[in-house]
């Protein structure tokens, strides 16, 4: 869910309306706007996309100086107009909005009904709002202080009041919120973007903290009361880089971003003549490396992606055994961690629930914890040992595309660096890695040319029901991420597999004319590739190769090929999946789907 406050002399609906356009993908299937004039508090909720909420505020202004707002991805209780936020208390005085779960809302609500209070709504919300009004003691922060204390789960919240109406208070817990600090006006935002056109200048608020924000001033206590001396934080993103730019989705705009986000990532961590690396944030010993006797890699979605990549990249350069887990399975099956192992947690936004759990976990079994991040300040960042950004930018899109390339880039530079320091990677070979590496910026370019060919693939097979991908090694990770992709923007059934193991079952389903998708870009597995190539042609499947640009074997088996600019193995995933993408991407813009809000999804999960 997205969330915005705003308090200061300007009409709040303005602001409200145009930062939840910017958080809408943080949910999207209703959204809410609360402003207090004369005395009330005025709730206008919609359910469906933003739009529908503008419309009856278009309709029926909400005039008021203060005000909170809210964009939903339902977890309580479906998508609808009174499940939407903001939750008002029974007697009007308070309007709450929340993003995360209450995990202890049914022992509350039974609490609250058996003293006659009523609720309009299925959320787990609400009972804060009603909570509020029950515990009030004749003062608002501390009333909600005493509110939290009641409170299990994950949240962040924001809460305004008729007994106080120039205050707004908000406050978290493994979610993210923000304080943008403005000129007579301040805002709230539970994710940067929503502020970037009004201030940079913000407080990132930790667990804990609670935050009474008026016009003038933003006062942070902890839970007690005992005030907390926060550090102003300056967003360096540009806003511009937040917008959509000139291209027709997020999505295809943040496709083509790669190059920069690949060397952006890349730059700094290439020591100065260019032939190793270096990773400054880190700062490692031979010793710190050595004494590593397991990877635990935990993500989820995307980012699992790239982890099943690193993998290869870890146990090939750096001969450390490193072990895969989707962070919701990580967390309840008892892993075997303890001291000597290092958890790589890798997210996109920094925030998903299930990874920021899996985290915790590995922190209570004793692990040592790095992440991989692109979000600055993010829960996950925080919570780590350490932390490696990626520096890909905003990523809006739903589907992830520059935060995975970055992921990749990123892990693999950690590879590197880590077989340098305990000596299993000799200095020529990383340099000769590194050096292909930093071409990649530039090579993209020859994918981009060809764009036009793989638009044409995805209108030839825009009406097929089932599409396989295979691949061995490297490329075989790299399949899942081609079909997650397709079959998250456009609902096209999609299965990745082993080259090697369609035939122990799934040859079974390949019949006349289905696409498989065959990645061919890894040399040293090429020829078993071809015999499995043949497999599915002999069931005549149509088979698009994809290889590096000067191949000619596979060329001659396979019935449409895709090149890629030719790299060492462990570089070639970073540029192979870009036409991937852009399969995706075109395969979903001709069957008319909703690219970067996909349905069902969201970009940023903050619920198990
Ligand atoms: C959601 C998104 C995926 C993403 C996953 C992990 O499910 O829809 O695209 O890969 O979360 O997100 P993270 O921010 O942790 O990388």
């Amino acid at each position: 869910c997205g969330i915005v406050g705003y308090v200061g002399d300007r009409q709040a609906a303005d602001f409200l309306l145009e930062g939840l356009a910017k958080l809408e993908y943080r949910g999207y299937d209703s959204a809410g706007i609360a402003v207090y004039h004369d005395g009330k508090i005025k709730v206008q909720k919609k359910v469906g996309r933003l739009v529908n909420l503008k419309k009856v505020v278009e309709q029926d202004p909400n005039i008021g100086t203060i005000g909170i707002g809210h964009t939903r991805w339902a977890t309580h209780g479906g998508p609808s107009d009174v499940n939407s936020h903001p939750h008002m208390s029974m007697d009007g005085k308070f309007a709450v909005v929340h993003n995360g779960i209450i995990e202890n809302y049914m022992t509350l609500k039974e609490e609250l009904l058996a003293k006659g209070y009523q609720f309009k709504s299925e959320t787990d919300t609400e009972v804060v709002a009603h909570l509020c009004s029950d515990m009030y003691d004749g003062d608002f922060a501390s009333t909600v202080r005493r509110v939290l204390k009641r409170l299990r789960g994950s949240y962040s919240l924001v809460f305004m009041s008729t007994y106080q109406p120039d205050t707004i208070i908000c406050c978290k817990k493994d979610n993210p919120l923000i304080v943008g600090l403005g000129d007579g006006e301040n805002y709230i935002a539970s994710d940067i973007p929503a502020i970037l056109n009004y201030t940079r200048r913000t407080y990132i608020m930790n667990d804990g903290e609670v935050a009474i924000v008026k016009k003038d001033s933003v006062w942070v206590t902890d839970l007690d009361g005992q005030p907390v001396s926060k550090k102003v934080f300056e967003v360096n993103w540009d806003a511009e880089a937040a917008e959509k730019g000139g291209f027709e989705h997020f999505m295809i705009k943040e496709i083509f971003e790669q190059p920069k986000a690949i060397r952006d990532t890349l730059s700094c961590r290439v020591a100065d003549d260019g032939k190793s690396v270096k990773f400054d944030e880190l700062n490692w010993s031979p010793e710190d490396v050595n004494s590593i006797g397991k990877i635990m890699i935990t993500a989820c979605g995307t980012a699992y992606h790239a982890g099943l990549l690193a993998k290869y990249f870890i146990e090939k350069l750096a001969r450390i055994p490193v072990e895969v887990d989707i962070a919701s399975e990580y967390r309840y099956r008892d892993p075997l961690t303890d001291s000597k192992t290092l958890c790589i947690i890798i997210s996109q936004s920094g925030e998903t629930i299930d990874t920021l759990a899996a985290l915790k976990e590995a922190k209570r079994r004793g692990a040592r914890s790095l992440a991989i991040t692109n979000v600055v300040g993010s829960s996950i960042s925080r919570e780590a040992d350490q932390v490696v950004y990626t520096w890909a930018g905003p990523e809006i899109a739903v589907a992830s595309t520059k935060a995975y390339t970055t992921q990749l880039v990123a892990l693999l530079l950690l590879a590197l660096y880590m077989g340098r320091l305990n000596g299993q990677l000799s200095a020529e070979k990383e340099t000769e890695i590194l050096q292909d590496l930093q071409k990649v910026p530039e090579q993209c370019q020859y994918i981009f040319d060809h764009a036009d060919d793989v638009k044409q693939l995805a209108e030839k097979f825009k009406n097929k029901e089932d599409v396989f991908f295979i691949g061995r090694s490297m490329d075989y990770g790299l399949a899942m991420e081609g079909a997650l992709k397709l079959k998250e923007i456009s609902y096209i059934h999609a299965e990745a597999y082993a080259g090697g193991e369609l035939k122990h079952g799934t040859l079974a389903l390949i019949v006349d004319g289905v696409p498989v998708i065959a990645l061919a870009t890894q040399r040293d597995v090429e020829e078993k590739m071809i015999s499995n190539i043949k497999e599915v042609k002999a069931r005549n499947a149509q088979v698009v190769g994809v290889v590096q640009d000067d191949d000619t074997e596979v060329a001659k088996t396979v019935d449409y090929i895709i090149k890629i600019p030719k790299s060492d193995n462990f570089v070639m995933p970073v540029m192979t999946v870009i036409p991937l993408q852009l399969l995706a991407y075109y395969a979903a813009v001709v069957r008319g789907n909703d690219v970067d809000k996909p349905r069902n999804l969201a970009k940023s999960v903050t619920v198990e």
